[in-house]
C-alpha cells in the first residue's frame, strides 16, 4: 500500500505500524516505551505523529498504516506535543543524571536537549517513592519510573512474576509482589528493557574508581566472553563485533594494573565440570542428570524453586570465580604479591554475578575472590566518562601467565556453549584411545576431534541431542531462558547432562548488556561468539596449556576443594 510520510511516498504492508514503515525507510521517530520484543502499550506518547484528516495525534508505535495514509512526523503540532509529553515524563522521573550509568546514552535526556525542554517545569511527582533493591544486584527506583511496565512484562516472560503494578493513576507504582513463595533471581532482564534506567543494576563503578585511586592496591580487571561481542554497540559498532583487543587497552587506560580474560576461567570450569561429569557417569550411585551451575540466576532459581535439584548441580565453580581464584592464588604467588592487596574486578554481561561474588561458599582464605562486579553497561559508562575513543584504541592482550582461553571458552557466552565446551573435553578425556593421563596433564589427541555439537546451538528455548562420550550414548538438554525450565521438568529423568542459562540467548542476552537487546541483536552477538571460536587455534579447554599448568598446580598443592569446587544449600 502507498503511504506518504513528510511529503514523500513509501510502501507499507498491511499490519505494519507507522513506526515500522518509518524505520524501514530510515526515517527517525523518537521512542521510549517501545521495545520490539514486548507488547505495545504506547504509554510514553513520545512517538506521536500527525495523520491528515485525524483530529488527534496518534502514537506511531501502535497505529497501523492504511492505503493513502498521509503522515507528518515532525510538524510544529507534533513538536509541541512531544515537548509537553516530555515535561510530563520529567514530572515522573527525578533527574539523578550525575551518577546514572545511562547518562551518555539516555534517550530521555537526548530528547529533552533536542526539544529544549525545561525539565524542572513540573514538580517531581514521585520524589518520595521507594527504591526496591534485590540483593546487591538489581534495583527499581520509583522516583525515576515512568510507568511503562516493560520491566513487569520482562519478569513475566522469565516466568518469575516478581514485579507487579500496584495502585492506579497518580498512585501507580512498580513493586515486588507480596508472596513469600516468589523471589527475584537477579537475572536483570527487567533492566534491559527500562527506557529510563529506573530498573537497573546496582552500580559498583564508584567503588571501582576508589580502588583505582588507591596506590596500595593492585587492581586487576577480567572480562567475560559475552562482553566482547556487545560492548561495541555502545560505540556505534555492529552487534557481534569482537572488541576484545580494544577492551584490554581500554581497561589499561582506565588504570587497571593487569587485565585478564575470564575465558581463561571458563576453560577451568570446563575442565573441572567435564571431569565431574565423567566421574558421575561412572558411579552408579551418582546423581544424574548433572546440571550446569555457572549461571547464578539459575542457581538462585534452583535454591528457591527446586531445592530438590541442588545435588544435580555441578560443583565446578563459575568462570569468573575460577579465574579470580587463579589470580589470587597461583598468579599472586608467582608474582610474589599478597592476595590481600589484590582487588579483582569482573566485567560481565550479568547482574546476578554481583550477587554471586558475595556468596560465602566462594570465599578463599576468608575473603571474596571477586571484589567488584561491573556490567557491560557500567564499563561502557566508565569508558565514555573518561572520554576514551574506544573504536580507535589499539588492540591489547592479556597480562602474562594467563591467556585468552580456548574457542570453547568464547562460546560460554551463548546458550548451549557451556554444554558444547564440556562435551568437547569430556568426550576427548573419555575416548578409549586416550593414553593414561595424570590429572592436569595435556591431552595428546588430535585437536580437531570432538569440536562441534551443532544441535545444542541457537536461540530455541529448549535444545537436545544424543551424543557419544566414552562409547556411551548420552542424552543432553539445553534450557535457553529460565521460563523454559518448566518444559524440561517432567522429562528430566531422560537426560544425563543439562545446561540452564537464565537469560534468553544465554549471557549474550544477559541483564547487564547494552540496550537495546532484542532477538535480532542476540542472533548477531551469537554469531560473533561462534566466529571467535572458529578463529582460535586452541578450541578445546583441555588443550589450553596455560590453564593446565594452573590446574596441575592446584591439584599438586591440594587446593581443589578451595579453588575448583563449591557446594549449594
Ligand atoms: S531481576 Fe529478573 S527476576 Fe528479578 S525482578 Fe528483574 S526480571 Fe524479575
Ligand atoms: S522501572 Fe522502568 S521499565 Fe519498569 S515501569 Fe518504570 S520506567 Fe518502565
Ligand atoms: S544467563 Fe548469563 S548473564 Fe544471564 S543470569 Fe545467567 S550468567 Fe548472568
Ligand atoms: S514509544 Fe510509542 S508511545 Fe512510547
Amino acid at each position: 500500500m502507498k503511504v506518504r510520510i513528510n511529503g514523500k511516498n513509501y510502501t507499507g504492508q498491511a499490519g505494519q505500524t507507522i513506526l515500522a514503515v518509518a524505520e524501514e525507510n530510515g526515517l527517525a521517530i523518537p521512542t521510549l516505551c517501545f521495545h520490539p520484543d514486548l507488547a505495545v502499550r504506547a504509554s510514553c506518547r513520545i512517538c506521536v505523529v500527525e495523520v491528515k484528516n485525524q483530529d488527534h495525534l496518534v502514537t506511531a508505535c501502535s497505529t497501523l498504516v492504511y492505503e493513502g495514509m498521509d503522515i507528518k512526523t515532525d510538524s510544529p503540532r507534533v513538536q509541541k506535543a512531544r515537548e509537553i509529553n516530555l515535561e510530563l515524563l520529567f514530572a515522573e522521573h527525578l533527574e539523578k543524571c550525575g551518577d546514572c550509568t545511562q547518562k551518555f546514552s539516555c534517550e530521555l535526556l537526548d530528547l529533552a536537549r533536542h526539544y529544549q525542554v525545561n525539565v524542572n517545569r513540573f514538580l517531581d511527582r514521585k520524589g518520595k517513592r521507594a527504591t526496591y533493591r534485590f540483593a546487591n544486584a538489581v534495583e527499581i527506583d520509583g522516583t525515576q519510573c515512568i510507568d511503562c511496565q516493560n520491566c513487569v512484562e520482562a519478569c513475566t516472560k522469565q516466568g518469575i512474576n516478581y514485579l507487579q503494578v500496584s495502585g492506579h493513576g497518580a498512585n501507580q507504582e512498580i513493586k515486588p509482589v507480596k508472596d513469600s513463595k516468589v523471589a527475584c533471581i537477579y537475572c536483570g532482564q527487567c533492566t534491559t528493557v527500562c527506557p529510563v534506567a529506573a530498573a537497573q543494576e546496582q552500580s559498583t563503578w564508584p567503588a571501582v574508581e576508589k580502588a583505582l585511586r588507591d596506590k596500595n592496591k593492585i587492581v586487576v580487571a577480567q572480562f567475560a566472553p559475552a562482553v566482547r561481542v556487545a560492548l561495541g554497540e555502545e560505540f556505534g559498532l555492529p552487534s557481534g563485533t569482537n572488541c576484545e583487543g580494544q577492551i584490554y587497552t581500554a581497561l589499561q587506560k582506565l588504570g587497571f594494573n593487569y587485565v585478564f580474560d575470564i575465558n581463561f576461567g571458563a576453560d577451568i570450569t570446563t575442565m573441572s565440570e567435564a571431569e565431574e561429569l565423567l566421574v558421575r557417569l561412572n558411579d552408579k550411585k551418582a546423581v544424574l542428570p548433572m546440571m550446569t551451575s555457572c549461571c547464578p540466576a539459575w542457581v538462585a532459581y534452583a535454591e528457591v524453586y527446586q531445592p530438590d535439584l541442588l545435588a544435580n548441580l555441578t560443583t565446578a565453580r563459575s568462570p569468573h570465580i575460577h579465574s579470580a581464584g587463579a589470580i589470587k592464588s597461583y598468579w599472586a604467588s608467582e608474582n610474589k604479591m599478597a592476595a590481600k592487596n589484590i582487588v579483582v574486578v569482573s566485567i560481565v554481561p550479568c547482574t546476578a554475578k554481583k550477587y554471586e561474588a558475595t556468596r560465602p561458599e566462594l570465599k578463599y582464605n576468608g575473603r571474596n575472590l571477586v571484589d567488584h562486579v561491573l556490567t557491560t553497561r557500567e564499563l561502557a559508562f566508565l569508558i565514555k566518562k573518561n572520554k576514551l575513543n574506544f573504536v580507535k584504541l589499539a588492540k591489547g592482550q592479556s597480562s602474562p601467565l594467563f591467556n585468552s582461553g580456548s574457542g570453547a571458552a568464547a562460546i560460554y557466552g551463548a546458550s548451549g556453549g557451556v554444554m558444547e565446551s564440556a562435551l568437547r573435553t569430556a568426550a576427548d578425556l573419555a575416548a578409549s584411545d586416550q593414553p593414561q593421563r595424570a590429572p592436569g596433564q595435556p591431552i595428546n589427541s588430535s585437536p580437531q576431534k570432538f569440536l562441534e555439537y551443532q544441535a545444542v546451538r541457537g536461540l530455541a528455548g529448549f535444545k537436545e541431542a544424543t551424543v557419544t562420550v566414552g562409547g556411551r550414548r548420552l542424552k543432553v538438554g539445553v534450557v535457553n531462558g529460565i521460563a523454559n525450565f518448566k518444559r524440561l521438568l517432567p522429562k528430566l529423568g531422560k537426560y544425563h547432562y543439562i545446561e540452564v542459562m537464565a537469560c534468553p540467548g544465554g549471557c549474550l542476552g544477559g541483564g547487564g548488556q547494552p540496550q537495546p537487546t532484542t532477538e535480532a541483536i542476540r542472533a548477531k552477538r551469537l554469531a560473533g561468539l561462534y566466529s571467535i571460536d572458529k578463529q582460535r587455534s586452541v578450541r578445546r579447554a583441555h588443550d589450553n596449556s596455560a590453564m593446565l599448568t594452573y590446574y596441575h598446580w592446584v591439584k599438586k598443592n591440594k587446593l581443589s576443594s578451595k579453588l575448583l569446587y563449591t557446594k549449594f544449600s
